[in-house]
């Protein structure tokens, strides 16, 4: 007993001396603010306690030209246009951020419960009219991308695209299946109804999925490519969806179909285009099967993974910046920043639960070393790099503030209540002035592979936040928030 109590009065002070010497992010203030930038992304009606109040309701007739309602979900970027794909990606992200890590995320977990449910009450929309069909993006991009326009102001083509079995699109309804489950999850305790509800949708789009096999871009073509065309096919959704639907109903004929289906390509990348490295890691994790023998191939496939973005791992695939950030492409870089970290987080839970460790040639991979290099990356994210910048906007005292968004950019509908035409917003992309809206914490493209940032709206490859960049970072944010208080 008297040595429990010298023990931990030991801790206290090693605590409190490692608080007073390490200086450390506000984590908790990142967190809150990664979650809020959902609230500005809303396509919809906007309820009471939106907190983003520069934006107002937005597509509200959002299907009525197929009679179907589909308002509600998210912009996927800077843009108007209401993408399936990364929108599904987005949910199945912010969901497994809370599975793995929403115990440690206090007041926010309320938030992130509400941000995957818009997400999710669209999702049941876009699923309603399965198995004849699968509502995938409602927006014509080609049209959208020649405006400069307020959500709530759009009046280009509100085409409604869909996915049927004679037009398939496994890619889309593999992610659709993968959100629905990974929420129906997360909703479990919380809200038993609506979780089976998700999980009854989730079932039929994995079967449309299955059964409907092809490539949404091969029929849809200009509408989805070059801006989310499957360029990684659609094997990687189905295991994907099938290790989803197998964690949400313990239901093992979905592992063996995820065994048969011969998704064995290396990986190094994960982004809402391929999620073959989520789904092995996520495979990995044997809790709910006795033997989890046919598990190890899983296991091994997720530990090539770490040893191809691991700095020091003589199989490292990708590159880093000078200044320590992992760099896969120059467009939009951070997506792969914060999913990667998002796995490295997440394989070092589950190999601390195994007791387990493993090596990349002659590097020793221990949980230590994942969440080091995770940590390393949230860092540089939040302005621990060459340029001193934060790249979340509203987070720190120096942050982008041009962002390519056009509802940031335009004045606020609130204050300027005139309609701002199709080419009379780009008066706002072209102007010099900082963003009038904050789009508080959102996760701009970032750097190039120098370090090297230019905040200017045209350069979207650089400036422009998506849903897809910020989900997979709540997870990692959640964790270093309570491990640093
Ligand atoms: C498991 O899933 C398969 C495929 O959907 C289904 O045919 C089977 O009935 C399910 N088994 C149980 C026990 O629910
Ligand atoms: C990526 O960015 C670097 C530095 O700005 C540039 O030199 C290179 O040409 C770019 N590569 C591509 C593929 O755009």
């Amino acid at each position: 007993m008297r040595r429990r109590i010298v023990l931990s009065l030991a801790i206290m002070l090693i605590w409190d001396w490692g608080s007073l010497v390490s200086s450390h992010h506000d984590y908790k203030d990142a967190l809150a603010k990664a979650i809020v930038f959902f609230e500005a992304q809303r396509s919809g009606r906007l309820p009471s306690d939106q907190s983003i109040k520069w934006r107002l309701d937005s597509g509200l007739s959002d299907g009525s030209t197929v009679n179907v309602d589909l308002s509600g979900g998210y912009y996927d970027a800077g843009d108007n246009v209401k993408f399936g794909l990364p929108m599904a990606f987005t949910t199945t992200m912010l969901s497994w951020s809370v599975l793995e890590f929403g115990r440690r995320m206090g007041n926010e977990l309320d938030q992130a419960h509400k941000a995957i449910r818009w997400g999710t009450d669209y999702l049941l929309k876009a699923t309603s009219a399965l198995p004849n069909a699968l509502y995938v993006q409602v927006g014509d991009p080609v049209a959208d991308h020649q405006c400069w326009q307020r959500a709530e102001d759009t009046d280009t083509p509100r085409t409604v695209y869909n996915v049927s079995p004679a037009n398939p699109g496994s890619d889309v309804a593999g992610e659709t299946a993968a959100a629905l489950a990974a929420a129906s999850k997360v909703f479990k305790k919380v809200d038993p109804d609506y979780s089976k509800t998700l999980l009854d949708a989730a079932g039929k789009a994995f079967d449309f999925a299955d059964r409907y096999r092809g490539a949404y871009s091969d029929h849809l073509s200009e509408a989805v490519c070059p801006f989310y065309c499957s360029y990684s096919g659609y094997l990687d959704e189905l295991l994907w969806g099938a290790a989803w639907m197998f964690k949400a109903t313990h239901n093992s004929s979905y592992l063996d179909y995820a065994q048969a289906l011969g998704a064995n390509a290396p990986c190094d990348t994960f982004s809402w285009d391929n999620k073959l490295a989520g789904a092995r890691v996520l495979l990995s994790k044997g809790s709910h099967v006795k033997n989890d023998e046919p598990l190890a191939e899983f296991r091994s496939q997720a530990e090539n993974f770490m040893c191809s973005v691991l700095p020091g791992s003589p199989m490292l695939k990708i590159e880093y910046t000078p200044g320590g950030l992992l760099h896969k492409m120059n467009a939009s870089n951070m997506q792969y920043v914060t999913s990667t970290t998002f796995l490295l987080s997440t394989y070092a839970k589950y190999m601390k639960h195994l007791d387990r460790t493993f090596t990349c040639g002659s590097l020793v991979v221990t949980p230590a070393l994942l969440r080091e290099v995770a940590k390393s990356q949230v860092d540089y994210v939040l302005g621990d790099n060459p340029r001193g910048m934060s790249y979340m906007v509203g987070y720190g005292d120096k942050f982008p503030q041009h962002i390519h968004h056009r509802g940031s950019s335009l004045p606020s509908i609130t204050i300027n209540t005139q309609r701002i035409g199709c080419d009379a917003g780009f008066q706002s992309l072209k102007d010099s002035n900082p963003n009038p809206n904050l789009l508080l914490g959102a996760i701009v493209g970032g750097p190039d592979k120098f370090d090297s940032f230019t905040d200017d709206r045209n350069n979207y490859a650089q400036t422009e936040p998506t849903t897809y960049i910020n989900a997979p970072l709540v997870g990692p944010l959640a964790y270093l928030a309570s491990s640093f208080n």
